[in-house]
C-alpha cells in the first residue's frame, strides 16, 4: 500500500483520482482548501484523510505530505469565470503553491498538473509536446493580465528544475475533462449548457460556436492517469511532459445541438462575442491533442464518445449547478 499526498483532491477530477487510488488500495491525504472543490465530492473510506488548507502555507504542506510516496499536485484555480475574476491568485497558486510542494516532499515522485491552455493562442489545430513553449505562447491565453496559464507554465518549469536535479516528475497537460460532480459555478462548457437546458434558461454560446475541442471522459482519463504512473517509462525524459486527451472532436455549435436534443429541452440557442463576457480576452479556435507519445506509452485509449459521455451524465445527474 502507497500513501499517496494529493492537492486539490476535493476537486472536479481530484475526487475522481481520490476514487481511483483508494480502489487500487492506496492510502489517500487530500489537502484543498475548498475554494472550488467540496468535502461532499469524496465519501468517506478508511484509507481517506482530507485536511482543509492551502497549498500556499508552506507548513501545513510539510506536516500533510509527511510520509507519502508519491504526490498528485492537481490544486489550482480553475475555469474563466474565477481565473479572469482573480488572475493573480490564480497564478500565485499555481506558481507558489508548485514551489512550496516541491520543496515539502524532496524527492518523492511527483505528478504535476499542467494544462492545454500552456499552447496559448497561437498553436497549430493539433498540439504536441514536441511543441516549444515561451511564456509569451502561454501568455495569449491570459490576456494582458498574466493569471491561469502563466501560473502553469511557471509550474511547469518548476517540474523540469526538480527533474534536472534527479527527482521523478511527470507534467500532464489535460484537455477539457468533463463527467459528474464538474461544477457550472465557474464557466465549465458541458455542465453549463446542462444547467441551462434543465431550466429553460438559453444556452449562451461564445462566438459562432464553430471553435472545436475535445472532450475527454473523467472516468476514462483517470484510469489512464493511473495507468501511466505505475509505468516506469513515463517517469523519464523526454516522455515526461504528455498531453492527456480524447481523439473526439467536434464543435461547440454540435456540443449544444447535442445536449439540448438528448434532454429534449427547449431552451434556444444564444450567440454572444467572447469579449463581451471576458474583455481584452480571446478564445482558442480550435483545441485538441497529439497524442501519439500518450499512444506509444500505454497504447490506444478508448475515449468514450460526447455521446456516451452525456448520456452516462444525464443518468448520473450529479452536475453542481
Ligand atoms: N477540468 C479540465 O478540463 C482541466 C483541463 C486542464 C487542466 N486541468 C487541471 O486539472 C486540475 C484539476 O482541475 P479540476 O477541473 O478538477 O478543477 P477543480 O476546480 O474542480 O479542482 C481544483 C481543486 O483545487 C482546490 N484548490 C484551489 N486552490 C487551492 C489551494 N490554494 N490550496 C489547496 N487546494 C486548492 C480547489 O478547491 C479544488 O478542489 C487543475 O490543476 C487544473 O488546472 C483541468
Amino acid at each position: 500500500m502507497k500513501k499517496v499526498f494529493v492537492t486539490g483532491g476535493c476537486g472536479f477530477i481530484g475526487c475522481h483520482m481520490v476514487e481511483r487510488l483508494l480502489a487500487d488500495n492506496n492510502k489517500v491525504v487530500v489537502l484543498d482548501d475548498l475554494s472550488t472543490g467540496s468535502v461532499d465530492n469524496l465519501k468517506d473510506h478508511p484509507n481517506l484523510e482530507v485536511i482543509i488548507g492551502s497549498v500556499l502555507d508552506n507548513e501545513l504542506v510539510v506536516k500533510a505530505s509527511q510520509g507519502c510516496d508519491l504526490v498528485i499536485h492537481m490544486a489550482s484555480y480553475v475555469g474563466m469565470k474565477l481565473v479572469y475574476s482573480k488572475p493573480e491568485q490564480s497564478y500565485n497558486v499555481s506558481k507558489i503553491g508548485t514551489e512550496n510542494v516541491l520543496k515539502a516532499t524532496g524527492n518523492t515522485p511527483i505528478l504535476l498538473f499542467s494544462t492545454s491552455a500552456v499552447y496559448g493562442l497561437s498553436a497549430t489545430e493539433e498540439v504536441s509536446e514536441s511543441n516549444v513553449i515561451s511564456l509569451e505562447r502561454a501568455r495569449t491565453y491570459d490576456g494582458p493580465v498574466r493569471s491561469y496559464s502563466a501560473g502553469k507554465w511557471e509550474l511547469e518549469q518548476l517540474g523540469h528544475k526538480a527533474m534536472d536535479e534527479g527527482r521523478k516528475v511527470m507534467i500532464i497537460r489535460p484537455f477539457n475533462v468533463i463527467g459528474d460532480r464538474q461544477s457550472a459555478a465557474y464557466g465549465m462548457v458541458v455542465p453549463n449548457f446542462i444547467k441551462n437546458c434543465k431550466t429553460g434558461n438559453p444556452i449562451t454560446i461564445y462566438d459562432d460556436g464553430e471553435q472545436s475541442r475535445s472532450f475527454s471522459c473523467v472516468k476514462k482519463f483517470t484510469t489512464t492517469l493511473s495507468t501511466l504512473i505505475q509505468s516506469e517509462d513515463v517517469w523519464s525524459k523526454p516522455n515526461n511532459i504528455i498531453n492527456i486527451g480524447s481523439n473526439h472532436i467536434l464543435t461547440i455549435n454540435k456540443l449544444a445541438r447535442i445536449i439540448k436534443s438528448k434532454m429534449d429541452s427547449s431552451s434556444p440557442i444564444e450567440y454572444l462575442p467572447y469579449d463581451t463576457v471576458f474583455p481584452n480576452k480571446k478564445d482558442v479556435r480550435h483545441r485538441f491533442p497529439d497524442t501519439r507519445l500518450l499512444t506509444k506509452l500505454m497504447g490506444d485509449v478508448d475515449w468514450p464518445t460526447i455521446e456516451e459521455i452525456i448520456d452516462e451524465l444525464l443518468v448520473e445527474a450529479t452536475i453542481t449547478v
